[in-house]
């Protein structure tokens, strides 16, 4: 089996648990995708949820990308990392008004708004600062993606976006509300979407609005299609990145854009996922009845979608080339869901060996936590 290529010799003396992220492979992506996507034409934010780490952004705004902002912090995360406040875009369905507030005082690009009642709240808040706010209206297109139903987000039953039936009775609210412009139509129907059906799906149901905006004389710059591009969490090492040319020929085959039309993209995981391991020292093997334990000093704290979303992360022990046993992969904190792997095969292992649990670079970092007051995982870049 083919292991990961990991600096190993400048893992010796860092405190574990840790994330180590590989600045090469990020880079990769970076120019795989900026290659891809500009074949048309199409502008990408990075959605800084999957991870808001200040090197990372840093990385990601150097090579020219804007940025996807659910929350008035991530906004402001954008901005001290140097992204462009006019391409910066802004989602959620539940915006403060201070976050309203922080989000018109910097002149942001969009605001994505997902119901009647917030349009009002930000055109009563643009008004008392003198601004108009551009808007694209998020819009639920009862799409399945089929994925974690928890990651599933463009189904009627989720609480995201204008539901279909309520696109134009929403649509003609702009004309009564003096600060607020609207400027485009925003979707995003959920996360970790490996086959490309939802994404064509996805288009023909934005035709089918379009057309029928068109049919009473509207037309939009721009449409957002959010993100939602899945990776291979099976096989990190044989595929290290996603398909961005399948990816964004789906969009080009399939969606008829308006003339001057623009696209944009909001990719999260597809970006930072594969380039970051949670790196985390063996502490004890012992040996149950009918389990051979392997116990870790990392925690559902440092990385939590295994126990959340039972998600499957490769794990390597990078510090072992001996023949495979089989071991159930345990954290420190008192909760049976403190589990990373089930009966999984590692190279022979021992108290003070190396895991790198892979493929850990979204939503690893950014949803860590204390429980248990344990410190938060630390970061460095190779
Ligand atoms: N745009 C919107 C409106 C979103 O809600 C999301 C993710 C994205 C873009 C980025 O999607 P991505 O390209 O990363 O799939 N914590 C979960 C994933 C939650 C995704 C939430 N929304 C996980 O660990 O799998």
């Amino acid at each position: 089996m083919i292991k990961g290529n990991f600096p190993t010799q400048h893992f010796e003396n860092l405190p574990t648990p840790f994330y180590y992220y590989d600045t090469e492979l990020l880079k990769n992506t970076l120019t795989c995708i900026k290659k891809e996507s500009s074949k048309y034409n199409y502008k990408v934010h990075y959605a800084i949820k999957a991870n808001a780490n200040e090197q990372i952004l840093k990385i990601i705004q150097n090579e020219g990308f804007g940025a996807d902002c659910v929350s008035g912090g991530e906004i402001n995360a954008a901005l001290n990392a140097g992204f462009n406040n006019n391409e910066i875009v802004f989602a959620g369905v539940g915006k403060a008004d201070w976050e309203i507030e922080t989000a018109l005082k910097s002149d942001i690009f969009c605001f994505n708004v997902e119901s009647a009642v917030e349009l009002e709240v930000i055109n009563q808040i643009a008004n008392n600062l003198n601004k108009t706010a551009k808007v694209a209206l998020r819009v639920n297109p009862n799409i399945d993606a089929h994925t974690h139903s928890y990651i599933t987000t463009g189904l009627n039953e989720n609480k995201f976006g204008i539901n279909l039936e309520k696109l134009q009775e929403t649509i003609l609210l702009f004309s009564k509300l003096k600060n607020v412009s609207l400027i485009g139509l925003h979707f995003h129907i959920g996360s970790q979407i490996t086959d490309m059906s939802p994404f064509q799906d996805l288009c023909i149901k934005i035709n089918e609005i379009q057309s029928e905006l068109k049919n009473v004389g509207i037309t939009l710059q721009h449409i957002n299609v959010g993100g939602g591009l899945g990776i291979n969490y099976q096989h990190p090492n044989h595929i290290p990145m996603a398909d961005f040319e399948t990816y964004f020929k789906v969009f080009h085959d399939y969606l008829n854009l308006e003339k001057n039309q623009t696209l944009h993209f909001e990719l999260g995981r597809s970006i930072v996922a594969p380039c970051g391991s949670l790196i985390t020292k063996v502490l004890y093997i012992k040996e149950g009845t009918t389990k051979r334990f392997a116990i870790v000093d990392a925690g559902m704290t440092d990385l939590i979608r295994p126990a959340l979303y039972k998600a499957y992360h490769h794990i390597e022990n990078i510090s072992s080339n001996e023949d495979f046993e089989i071991y159930d992969i345990v954290g420190p904190i008192c909760e049976s869901s403190d589990t990373f792997a089930k009966d999984y095969s590692l190279n022979k292992t021992k108290r003070g060996d190396l895991l790198a649990i892979r493929s850990a670079g979204a939503y690893g970092e950014i949803m860590a936590s204390k429980y248990n007051l344990r410190e938060l995982p630390k970061s460095f870049f190779f």
